[in-house]
């Protein structure tokens, strides 16, 4: 099957509007509280790193990252999570904010959401750029939205197909070529 990029969904005045609003709706929250933001490797690092930059310096920002491994080269989520790296930091009895690019089927942030659980966290919210709603399999809190998009494939900003196309400034659609 071959791809190509078709009509941008985002375009980068619009990402940057919405990121700096949700920075404000953050800083209100954590205000003279200690954060650290847990970004989900690779997809969330443009916008974490962007986040992180608009975020009041009135919010003391420690970050750390975890990997994880749910797609291979495919446009449908296995539903499969593998842990490829976890987070240096001890969370215990910290204010977490779990910073990922997209929820689809929602098993990833789902999984995610439990294990940080586990680690008794004193709270734990959710942030992510992007949601497609229609394709929800699990329900999981999304405390932070940055913008519900059809349920298209999308890449740019953080998102990839294969490993590429993370760099694009922008969110774009992509379309399969017959
Ligand atoms: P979920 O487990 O089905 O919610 O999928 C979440 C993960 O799948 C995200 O972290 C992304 O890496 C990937 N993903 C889902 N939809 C897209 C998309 O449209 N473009 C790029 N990656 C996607
Ligand atoms: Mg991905």
């Amino acid at each position: 099957m071959n791809y190509r990029l078709s009509d941008i969904l985002i375009d980068e005045g619009r990402l940057h509007r919405r990121v700096k609003e949700i920075a404000e709706e953050v800083s209100r929250e954590y205000q003279g509280k200690e954060l650290i933001v847990v970004g989900v490797l690779k997809g969330a690092v443009l916008f974490l790193s962007d986040l992180i930059r608009e975020l009041d310096v009135g919010v003391c920002v420690k970050i750390d990252f975890m990997a994880v491994s749910s797609y291979g080269a495919s446009t449908k989520s296995s539903g499969v999570v593998r842990i490829v790296k976890d987070l240096d930091t001890d969370i215990k009895g910290k204010d977490v904010l779990l910073v990922e690019d997209i929820v689809d089927s929602g098993l990833t942030l789902a999984y995610l959401v439990k294990l940080l659980r586990e680690r008794d966290p004193k709270s734990l919210k959710t942030c992510v750029l992007l949601d497609k709603p229609d394709r929800r399999q699990v329900q999981v809190p999304v405390d932070y939205r940055g913008f519900s998009i059809p349920d298209e494939f999308v890449v740019g900003y953080g998102l990839d197909y294969a490993g590429l196309w993370r760099n694009l400034p922008a969110i774009f659609v992509l379309r399969t070529e017959a």
